[in-house]
């Protein structure tokens, strides 16, 4: 955190060259942008309703709509089956997943694959919008293997202890359109059997300890990646298009107002859902739109691919891609950051480590 340098908003400048911050330019002149290679999926876990790990697909949960005229996301509040946030967990599925499924991708040891969840990279992705959150990752190398995992920093910690009861409220409602977004099976034909569903999903506490995860294969340039990401649901084919199935991101949004509302919600949020769907491949984000008293009022369906177009073309979005590759290269190799006064990222960003 260098208090000289712009903020966010004041000092980022685009081009097609690149990002222009403050006196830092990202990527150098000679680098050229890194190719994120497509996520291809090798398998699935998941977490049941007390948190136990489970091999396979049986917490994946399909999308249904949810209906508009429900009277609030605040239903079922004082039910709320909530998960214990300061349980640590690190990357203790992930590696249970890779122990059961016997993964050959760790074999090839002339290119060791890097091992971290999906909000690391976006943690990293979204450094240079975000300077208000910190975050602290941990990084072991272990037969080659580089895992990167994110643990709590101090803020963070106090941040959730001393959550008011609104933000438990607001953080409720989005598990609870999560939960009325969704059935427990792919959506039957029959319409009595559907409606079964549906009630069952407006009967059923919210239980935030019920996961899904998706275990995928990518590569940003020449690093191998194998990732986790918690995914919400499915929709449609679950065995999806070309081998990655349709899953869908859930995310609820203030509605907005006007346009300069519509403005912000373009230039933060929808950087977040599109890098948090983009780096695990999830093609659609679904947006339901809720007013202060937790009303659903509208819903929209965002294409992943198309979100930076959409963005871009208001001159806010950045090719923040290559930006953050200077970081992830450092980290990926031998080449470990070292802390200087400006801190390892900006460090590692500003002089390559
Ligand atoms: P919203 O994002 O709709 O507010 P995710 O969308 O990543 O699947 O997370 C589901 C919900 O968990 C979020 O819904 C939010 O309520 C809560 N949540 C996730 N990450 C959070 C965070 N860092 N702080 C507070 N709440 C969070
Ligand atoms: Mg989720
Ligand atoms: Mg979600």
């Amino acid at each position: 955190r260098r208090r000289d340098l712009p903020t966010a908003q004041e000092g980022i400048q685009t081009d097609t060259s690149g990002i222009h911050f403050g006196k830092l330019r990202f990527p150098p002149a000679s680098s050229r942008p890194p190719v994120y290679s497509r996520p291809k999926e090798l398998g699935t876990f998941g977490y049941g309703s007390d948190r136990e790990f489970v091999m396979g697909s049986q917490e994946l949960k399909y999308y249904y709509p949810a209906d508009l005229n429900h009277p609030s996301l605040s239903e079922g509040f004082d039910t709320f089956i909530e998960r214990d946030s300061t349980k640590v967990e690190n990357l203790n599925g992930l590696l249970n997943y890779f122990i059961q499924a016997d993964h050959p991708q760790f074999e090839r040891l002339d290119n060791p694959p890097i091992v971290l969840y999906r909000g690391v990279l976006t943690k990293i992705f979204c450094l240079l919008y975000n300077r208000r959150d910190g975050f602290s990752l941990s990084a072991t190398r272990f037969n080659k293997v580089l895992f990167l995992n994110e643990t709590k920093t101090e803020a963070k910690k106090a941040q959730e202890t001393n959550q008011s009861e609104r933000q438990k409220l607001m953080c409720y409602w989005g598990y609870k359109f999560e939960s009325l977004s969704t059935l427990s099976k792919p959506c039957p034909s029959d319409k009595q059997e559907l409606e079964e569903l549906i009630q069952e999903r407006l009967r059923s506490p919210v239980n935030n300890h019920n996961e899904h995860c998706s275990v995928f294969k990518s590569s940003l340039d020449n690093f191998r990646l194998l990732m986790g990401a918690e995914v919400d649901c499915i929709e449609g084919n679950p065995n999806g298009h070309a081998g990655f199935p349709d899953y869908v991101e859930l995310k609820t949004s203030r509605i907005m107002k006007d346009s300069h509302q519509r403005n912000m919600f373009e230039k933060h949020k929808l950087l977040k859902f599109w890098t948090q769907s983009f780096l695990a491949g999830i093609p659609k984000v679904i947006v339901g739109f809720r007013d202060d008293d937790g009303k659903l009022c509208s819903i929209e369906t965002f294409k992943t691919l198309e979100i930076p177009r959409l963005v871009r073309s208001k001159g806010h979005w950045v090719n923040a891609l290559l930006a953050f590759n200077d970081v992830f290269l450092c980290l990926g190799s031998k080449r470990m950051p070292r802390v200087c006064k400006a801190g390892p990222w900006l460090h590692c960003l500003s002089c390559k480590g």
